[in-house]
């Protein structure tokens, strides 16, 4: 049997297309291999959305070229945001690699890698035809699925290589996308992510006999039997409108958890990202999430050293991160994207003093994430099982309806809902023992 080995690299966007590449290769009878060097297909999924994942995949790749030449059969195709964004050039950049194909081509991978009888093709871009679904996926969770709204983004963020890699956006048709929920609560899963790369401003673009708006959707999700828990992401706060704020506080499956995407706490810089609201709309945002959702998590991204942030910008972000007081956050040192209006900005920021702001910021982040989980210890949380810990086959690892990691002693299986009374807790994960199960 031929096997195949996937690397995935970037957002959950990837990775729910990594799954849909896994499920497509093994319903054309390939196998997983353990390793890259077990492998005859070895598959990249990559981003580009800032330089880091560039550099790895430029290491990886130069790995699978020397493999290549002791196995000249060996087949390297890359897929993913970075091979659409270097479509012209990825074969002179690498020419160990035989297939490139982009986000858009996923459900063609059979015919171009050998394994649909036409032998090796080269590359294939930019054919966003139709939505994945009906590709069968290799879910990695049990219990949890991720489930495509739409694709693309019709923002324009000045820093972003996205809207040029992902093209426009495309919203997935409402009965197509509770079909596959459906589906998936049918073969058992209990939580669900619906994912775009603007969540929420999902249906406008819709045909007008099925126009719908998001918070319909995740009232629709909501109704499917057997989906306990709902998320999405991520959302724009631009397009974060009253009746999705209504369906959340509404829906009992929908998890009182939100990531939204801060990215500078100056309206100055936020201008200058073209993230269309100041800093006094965000925080009202936020507020009015915190008012009409009890208990609710929040996430975020923030950049740091975008072009022309000053020491009193950056110093606006802090403040804004330690007002919010975020659950979690991800923090990201800003990476000029070639063809992107921030790239050729005046004022770009040196090197080291980007880096200073970003431990400044970590800091803060995770001192407010580990005063906020240690808030929870002497709670019992609702643990959605997700399998063994990682490193301690003797504790469980799940979720809370909050997204926080929750480690405690105990078998079962994954997709169990269980009470667990939290005993402590870091800036990342809880730990807890089982008050007991919660009734089906
Ligand atoms: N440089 C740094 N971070 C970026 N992001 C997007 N583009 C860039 C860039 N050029 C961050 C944003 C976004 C997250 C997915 O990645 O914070 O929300
Ligand atoms: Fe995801 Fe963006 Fe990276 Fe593509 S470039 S994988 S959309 S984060």
């Amino acid at each position: 049997m031929r096997r195949y080995h996937l690397t995935t690299f970037g957002c959950q966007m990837n990775s729910h297309d990594s799954e849909r590449i896994k499920g497509m290769l093994e319903s054309l009878g390939l196998g997983e291999a353990t390793s890259k060097e077990d492998a005859d297909l070895v598959v990249f999924n990559t981003c580009t959305i800032r330089e880091k994942p560039d550099t790895k995949l430029s290491a990886y790749l130069g790995d699978a070229g020397a493999r290549k030449r002791e196995n000249p059969d060996l087949v390297i195709a890359v897929g993913g945001c970075f091979a659409e964004a270097q479509q012209e050039r990825i074969f002179d950049l690498y020419p160990q690699v035989d297939v490139a194909f982009g986000p858009g081509s996923i459900p063609h991978l059979g015919d171009w890698v050998g394994v649909g009888g036409e032998g090796v093709a080269r590359g294939r871009f930019g054919t966003h035809e139709h939505f994945a679904g009906h590709l069968p996926p290799h879910r990695e969770r049990a219990a949890h699925a991720w489930v495509q709204v739409s694709m693309g983004c019709n923002s324009t963020c000045s820093y972003c290589i996205v809207p040029a890699v992902r093209g426009r956006e495309q919203s997935r048709r409402p009965g197509d996308i509770i079909a596959e929920v459906t589906r998936l609560a049918f073969d058992g899963v209990r939580e669900i992510t619906l994912l775009g790369q603007n969540v929420n401003s999902w249906g406008r673009d819709l045909s007008p006999d099925i126009r719908t708006e998001f918070g319909e959707l995740l009232r629709a999700c909501d109704a499917v039997d057997g989906i306990e828990r709902i998320r999405f992401t991520s959302p724009h706060p631009k397009d974060f409108r009253e009746p999705v704020i209504a369906a959340m506080a509404e829906c009992d499956a929908v998890c009182e958890h939100i990531h939204l995407p801060l990215q500078s706490g100056s309206t100055r810089i936020l201008k200058a990202m073209r993230r269309t609201y100041s800093r006094e709309r965000y925080l009202t945002l936020a507020a009015r999430l915190r008012e009409a959702i009890p208990d609710l998590a929040l996430g975020t991204d923030v950049i740091v050293g975008f072009p022309g942030e000053t020491e009193a910008d950056f110093a606006e972000t802090l403040e804004v991160v330690e007002g919010v007081r975020y659950d979690s956050a991800f923090t990201f040192i800003y990476s000029p994207r070639r063809g992107t209006d921030a790239a050729v900005m005046a004022d770009q920021i040196p090197e080291p003093l980007k880096h200073e702001r970003l431990e400044r910021l970590v800091e803060v982040v995770q001192r407010i994430a580990a005063e906020k989980n240690a808030e929870r210890v002497g709670n019992i949380e609702q643990v959605l099982v997700e399998g063994p810990s990682r490193t301690d086959p003797t504790l469980l690892r799940g979720r809370t309806r909050r997204n926080t990691t929750v480690l405690f002693p105990g078998v079962g299986e994954a997709g169990n809902l269980v009470d667990v009374t939290i005993e402590g807790s870091t800036s990342t994960t809880l730990r807890g023992s089982i008050a007991s199960a919660v009734p089906a």
